[in-house]
């Protein structure tokens, strides 16, 4: 099945393409001089469309407790339709065929894309493409093709993608946004021992290639769990969206390969704040690498810590949803206070309510509710299942970040998002001698941490199934107790100020109060509208991210 040629040739990108088919079929009696031209003209088009970041709006189907940014897509000619799921920690982007999603596995949402029907679709390598993600028994196989790719208005040519065959236990097509050496075809003719291979250029590679961005960047903005909308910016970040100024953290290198492969930075303490004010939670596992991870919904944070912080919140452990809490948090307002970089570094504050991710009836749509009424919700955190298992930072940590992504200089912008924002403020990111692209200070790291990620994770995450029951008559813990917490006290030096939560004297209720109400009711309409139920098969473990996302990681079907 292996084509060496085919292989070097998708590896070097630009070096196989063919001539463009419009200039070839003119003819011009004086070649040479109307090729410099159109040169020049290129040039002056591209030096024009450089430096001008563009956004796309992601809608967020949020009651699904995240993991789930979309972005319309338009493909092929005459372009098709299709939703995609946003996934910096994986680095294809593929679509389902006609008939090739698995009706009994997947709900099957965001479209198909039909390669018999786009006029300027290049089948480059059939039933190659092959992916497989944490999903028990999830898989994706089909062909790899070229064709148009356009969002937010702007259209990249020849794009290399995924069309699937045939799809199983995945709910939508994915566009991965991660470095292109974390591509399911690079890792699987790394792992097979090939020499002198690159990656094909990805969509991030191929907008700066054909000139719609200077750099290879983008930022991420998530907003709040309540949000039904946030934005990427591709080439740029929005100045009006976060407090102060980006904190810039150096991207980790996987520890084996040496290779940049995902968004891996150094964490150097969790802390947590209250009326009482800031405590760092004590623990032998910080400093230590954590890869930030739009497709994946939840922050996996090490054991001892998870421990700590459900005996705070009173969480009690459910054996279909893991982690609960109610909704409000039993009253108690904080922060959970994640450090990057050294005691220097920038803080990210996460308010409680952030955490709290709605469970709702799959029947009714509404949220199911305890004994007394109370809607409880799901703590957005969990703990690895294994010792190597890497620390995920998905959207329960990334909606409270503001997050710039530079592959060019291998680094990361950080700061307290703002939420709910609507002025804003952007700046294109472009190219700096100085080999740092984003306007911020550069985080001095303390110690270097080890890496307790190594592996790929084999979690069998336990997927929602039938209906859910509609009371928990479990008592919730009262929690709120500082007595409950092990570390030293802090003022953090590099905190934004303004944070929701952070500063109320709110404590805890105990488990009389009544029920918050602040959470929206599913809005089971739009969910129709836009998915026809996927979220019956939605994680429980929330890990929606390819293999490939993990330092070292594997891909095989
Ligand atoms: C599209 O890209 C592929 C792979 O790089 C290449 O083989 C093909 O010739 C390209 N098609 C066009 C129209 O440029
Ligand atoms: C995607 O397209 C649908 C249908 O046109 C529209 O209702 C929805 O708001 C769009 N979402 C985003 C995030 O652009
Ligand atoms: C796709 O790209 C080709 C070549 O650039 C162009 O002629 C065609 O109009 C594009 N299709 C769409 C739908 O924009
Ligand atoms: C943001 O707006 C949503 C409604 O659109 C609201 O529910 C939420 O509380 C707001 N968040 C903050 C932090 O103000
Ligand atoms: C949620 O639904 C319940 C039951 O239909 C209703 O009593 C409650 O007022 C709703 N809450 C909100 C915030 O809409």
């Amino acid at each position: 099945m292996r084509d060496s040629v085919f292989w070097a040739c998708l590896g070097l990108g630009s070096l196989c393409l063919a001539e463009p088919g419009t200039l070839s079929l003119r003819t011009y009696r004086n070649h040479e001089k109307h090729e410099q031209a159109l040169r020049k003209r290129d040039a002056e088009r591209l030096a024009l469309q450089k430096r001008s970041p563009f956004t796309v709006e992601l809608g967020n189907v949020d009651y699904l407790g995240g993991g789930f940014y979309y972005v319309n897509a338009s493909v092929g000619t005459p372009a098709q339709e299709v939703q995609l799921d946003i996934d910096t920690g994986s680095s294809d982007v593929w679509m389902f065929g006609v008939g090739s999603c698995d009706q009994t596995t997947s709900t099957c949402s965001g479209g198909t894309f039909d390669e018999t029907k786009s006029s300027t679709l290049d089948v480059i390598a059939p039933g190659l493409f092959k992916i497989q993600y944490f999903t028990q028994g999830s898989g994706v196989v089909g062909d790899y093709v070229g064709d148009n790719f356009s969002i937010g208005g702007q259209m990249i040519k020849n794009l290399t993608m995924g069309v699937a065959t045939q799809a199983e236990s995945v709910n939508t097509g994915i566009m991965g946004i991660g470095f292109d050496t974390n591509e399911a075809l690079y890792q699987e003719e790394l792992a097979a021992g090939y020499q002198d291979i690159t990656p094909y250029p990805n969509l991030v590679d191929e907008m700066k290639k054909q000139g719609l961005i200077g750099t290879r960047s983008y930022s991420l903005y998530l907003d709040d769990i309540e949000a039904a909308t946030g934005s990427i910016i591709f080439g740029g970040y929005d100045k009006a969206k976060f407090e102060g100024d980006l904190g810039i953290l150096d991207i980790q290198p996987d520890a084996t390969s040496g290779l940049y492969t995902s968004f891996g930075v150094i964490l150097s303490s969790i802390g947590l704040t209250d009326s009482s004010g800031s405590t760092v939670l004590s623990t032998p596992s910080m400093p230590n690498i954590v890869v930030l991870d739009s497709g994946t919904a939840f922050t996996i944070i090490p054991a001892d810590l998870l421990t700590e912080i459900t005996t705070y919140l009173g969480a009690i452990n459910d054996e279909t949803y893991s982690w609960i809490v109610r909704c409000d948090l039993n009253g108690i307002a904080g922060t959970l206070d994640y450090q990057f970089a050294g005691p220097t570094g920038p803080v990210v504050s996460v308010p409680f309510e952030e955490l709290a991710v709605p469970i709702l009836n799959f029947n009714t749509g509404e949220p199911i509710t305890d004994g007394k009424g109370n809607e409880i919700c799901r703590l957005g955190l969990s703990a690895p299942s294994q010792a190597n298992e890497p620390l995920l930072f998905g959207d329960t940590f990334l909606r409270s970040a503001y997050v710039v992504y530079d592959l060019d200089n291998l680094q990361i912008g950080i700061a307290q998002t703002i939420y709910n924002e609507t002025s804003s403020d952007i700046v294109a990111i472009t190219a700096s001698a100085t080999g740092q692209n984003l306007a911020g200070d550069k985080a001095v790291v303390a110690s270097t941490p080890a890496l307790t990620a190594t592996q790929a994770i084999v979690a069998q995450p336990t997927l929602i199934s039938g209906a859910v029951p509609t009371t928990i008559a479990t008592a919730f813990g009262a929690g709120g107790g500082d007595a409950a917490l092990t570390g030293y006290k802090t003022t953090y030096a590099n905190r934004a100020t303004n944070i929701p939560g952070a500063t109320t004297t709110a404590k805890g209720a105990g488990s009389t109060g009544s029920s918050s109400g602040s959470k929206k009711n599913g809005s089971a309409g739009s969910v129709k509208d836009f998915a026809g139920g996927w979220w019956r098969g939605m994680l429980v473990q929330g890990v929606l991210v390819t293999a490939a996302s993990l330092v070292g990681a594997r891909l095989m079907i």
